[in-house]
C-alpha cells in the first residue's frame, strides 16, 4: 500500500516554433547527393585521391559530409581541421579568410572547383593532404557548387557553431507569473549544469525566454518572435495556455518541436508531453472503475464545469467510448445532481465540491473520478460521506521517487530557492528537460529538428527518478500512457494508491 502526499498540480504548459523546409532545384538536389553520399548525377563512379600517395578511392567512401559535416560547419577535432563550407565565409564579401594557418581571398566558383579538384586555395596555397582531391565532371562540379551555396540555408535555426538555442514563453506578470518563475529557474539551473560539463556535443545551451503577455494576440506575437527573430531550435515547457490551436498551427508550420505539457498534448506531432494529458489520466480512473469497482459499461457519466472545459470533456467522452464505455453525452454542471454509478469530472476544485454537495443532497453516492491536478484543492473539505468514493489520477506519486531523483529535485530547490510545495511543476519541468537533453545527446552534432523529433520518438524507458519510466514512440506523444489511481479516505484526507501506473492498452 502506498501512501501519497497531495502534489499541488500540474499546469498547462504550452509552446511552439518552426523551421523552413528548403526547396532545392534539381541541380541542388544532385549536388546534395554528391555532398552527402559521394555519388555522381551520371552513372559514373566518382573518385577521390587521398593522402600523400594520391591513392584513388570511391568518393562514396569519403563524401564531403563525412569530414565537413552534413551541416557544412566543419569539424573542431583533429590537427588539420575541415573548415566550415559556409558560402558566406568562403565566397562573399571582401577581405582575407583564414583556415589552418592559410590566408586567402574570397573563393570564386572557379577557384572553388580548383580547391576541390586540385587542392589549391585562391591564394595558391596547397591544401593539406587530409583534404582529398576529387575527380568531378563539369556537371558534377556545377551541381556541387549550387548546393554549397544553399547548404547553410539548410540548417535549422538555433544551431550554431558553439551554441544551441532553446526557447520558451513564460509570463512575467499576472496569475501565471509565479509558475513562470519556477519553470525558468528549473530550466536555467539544468542548462547551467549541462554547460558546466561542456554542453552537448561541444555546444553551450542557451535559453531565450519571452513573455507571452496575457492574451492570445500577445502570446501569438511572442511565439512568432521566438521562432522567427530569436531563431530557437526547439521549445521547452512554455506556459501560455491561451495559445491553444495557434500553438499547434505555428509549431507545425515551422516544424518546431516542443517538449512540455500543453493543452494540446497528444494532438500534434510536434508536441512531446513528458506526462499524460488529462484525458489519458481520466481513462486510467475509468479502467479502475471497470476492473476494481465493478462499474458497468453504461454506468459512467462525463460531467464538466466551465465552458472552457467543454472541449476537453468531449475528448474524454470520445476516448472512453473507444474503450467500450457508453457514457451518453457530456453534461454541463449547473448545480444539478446527475445519475450514474461513476462520474468522471472535468473542471476546477470549487465546482467539484459543489457537485459532491449536490449529489449528497439528493441522496446519491456515485464514485467521483477526477484528475488531482484539477480538483486536489477541494478534497480536504469533502464530508466523510465521500470516503473511499473519490478517486484521483496522479501522473506520479512519491513512491516513484528514487534517491537520485530526490537529490536532483532538492538540489534545484536549494540552488534556486524554490518552494518544495510547488514540486509538481518542478518535476514536470525537470522531466521535459531530461527528455529533451537526452534526445539532443543522441542526435549528435549535426542537429536538425527532424532528427530531434525522430530521437524523441525513439526514447524508451527513460528513468527520471521522479516518475514512472518515460518514453515516446511513432505517433505516441505522451511520455506516460496512463496514471496512478489514488483513493481518498475522509476525514483526513488520507491518500492511498490503489492502482499503480500501468500503460493503458492501445494508447496513442
Ligand atoms: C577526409 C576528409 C575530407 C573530405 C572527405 C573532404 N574534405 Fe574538404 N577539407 C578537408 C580538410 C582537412 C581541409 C583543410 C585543408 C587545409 O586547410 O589545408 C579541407 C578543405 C576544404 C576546402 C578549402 C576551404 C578553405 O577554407 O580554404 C574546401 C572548399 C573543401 N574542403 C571542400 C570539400 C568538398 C566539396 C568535399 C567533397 C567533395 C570535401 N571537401 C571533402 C577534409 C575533407
Amino acid at each position: 500500500m502506498n501512501t501519497a502526499r497531495v502534489l499541488a498540480l500540474t499546469m498547462g504548459l504550452t509552446l511552439c516554433s518552426s523551421a523552413l523546409a528548403l526547396d532545392l532545384t534539381e541541380h541542388e538536389q544532385a549536388g546534395k547527393r554528391l555532398y552527402r553520399e559521394g555519388v555522381s548525377s551520371s552513372d559514373a563512379q566518382l573518385l577521390a585521391r587521398v593522402g600523400a600517395s594520391g591513392m584513388s578511392v570511391p568518393a562514396s567512401v569519403l563524401p564531403c559530409a563525412s569530414c565537413h559535416g552534413t551541416d557544412g560547419r566543419g569539424r573542431a577535432e583533429g590537427g588539420v581541421k575541415p573548415p566550415s563550407l559556409d558560402w558566406q565565409r568562403l565566397a562573399l564579401g571582401q577581405g582575407q579568410r583564414q583556415a589552418n594557418g592559410r590566408s586567402y581571398p574570397a573563393y570564386s566558383e572557379g577557384t572553388l572547383a580548383r580547391a576541390i579538384q586540385h587542392g589549391v586555395d585562391p591564394a595558391g596555397n596547397r591544401l593539406d593532404a587530409a583534404m582529398p582531391r576529387f575527380e568531378l565532371t563539369l556537371a558534377d562540379q556545377r551541381n556541387l557548387t549550387a548546393y554549397l551555396k544553399r547548404l547553410s540555408d539548410e540548417r535549422d535555426p538555433g544551431v550554431e557553431e558553439s551554441v544551441l538555442r532553446l526557447g520558451t514563453l513564460l509570463p512575467g506578470s499576472g496569475p501565471l507569473a509565479d509558475a513562470g518563475h519556477v519553470v525558468r529557474a528549473v530550466i536555467e539551473d539544468g542548462l547551467a549544469q549541462l554547460n558546466e560539463q561542456g554542453g552537448i556535443h561541444g555546444r553551450r545551451l542557451e535559453l531565450v525566454v519571452l513573455d507571452p503577455g496575457n492574451d492570445t494576440a500577445s502570446a501569438s506575437q511572442a511565439l512568432n518572435r521566438l521562432v522567427d527573430e530569436q531563431q530557437v531550435f526547439a521549445l521547452i515547457s512554455p506556459l501560455a495556455p491561451m495559445l491553444d490551436e495557434q500553438l499547434v498551427t505555428a509549431l507545425e508550420q515551422h516544424d518546431v518541436p516542443l517538449v512540455g505539457s500543453t493543452p494540446r498534448s497528444g494532438g500534434s506531432a510536434q508536441i512531446f508531453d513528458p506526462l499524460p494529458g488529462l484525458p489519458t489520466q481520466l481513462l486510467s480512473l475509468a479502467e479502475h472503475a471497470r476492473n476494481a469497482l465493478g462499474v458497468p459499461a453504461d454506468g459512467l457519466r462525463v460531467v464538466y464545469a466551465g465552458a472552457e472545459q467543454a472541449a476537453l470533456a468531449e475528448q474524454v467522452r470520445e476516448r472512453l467510448q473507444q474503450q467500450g464505455w457508453a457514457t451518453g453525452p457530456v453534461q454541463a454542471f449547473a448545480g444539478q445532481a446527475v445519475d450514474g454509478q461513476g462520474v468522471v469530472f472535468v473542471g476546477r476544485a470549487p465546482a467539484f465540491a459543489e457537485l459532491a454537495n449536490a449529489l449528497q443532497a439528493s441522496g446519491r453516492e456515485p464514485y467521483l473520478l477526477a484528475a488531482s491536478s484539477q480538483v486536489a484543492g477541494a478534497v480536504a473539505q469533502l464530508p466523510a460521506h465521500w470516503s473511499q468514493r473519490v478517486f484521483l489520477a496522479y501522473p506520479y506519486v512519491p513512491d516513484d521517487w528514487t534517491e537520485h531523483g530526490l537529490a536532483t529535485l532538492s538540489g534545484v530547490q536549494r540552488r534556486q530557492g524554490l518552494d518544495p510545495r510547488q514540486a509538481s511543476l518542478q518535476v514536470n519541468t525537470l522531466c521535459a528537460l531530461r527528455l529533451l537533453t537526452e534526445a539532443l545527446k543522441q542526435i549528435g552534432r549535426d542537429a536538425s529538428r527532424e532528427q530531434l523529433v525522430a530521437a524523441l520518438e525513439g526514447l524508451h524507458d527513460v528513468s527520471t527518478g521522479l516518475t514512472p519510466a518515460l518514453g515516446f514512440g511513432p505517433g505516441r506523444r505522451q511520455g506516460m500512457a496512463g496514471a496512478h489511481v489514488v483513493a481518498v479516505a475522509l476525514p483526513g484526507p488520507r491518500f492511498t494508491s490503489v492502482a499503480p501506473y500501468r500503460p493503458l492498452p492501445d494508447m496513442p
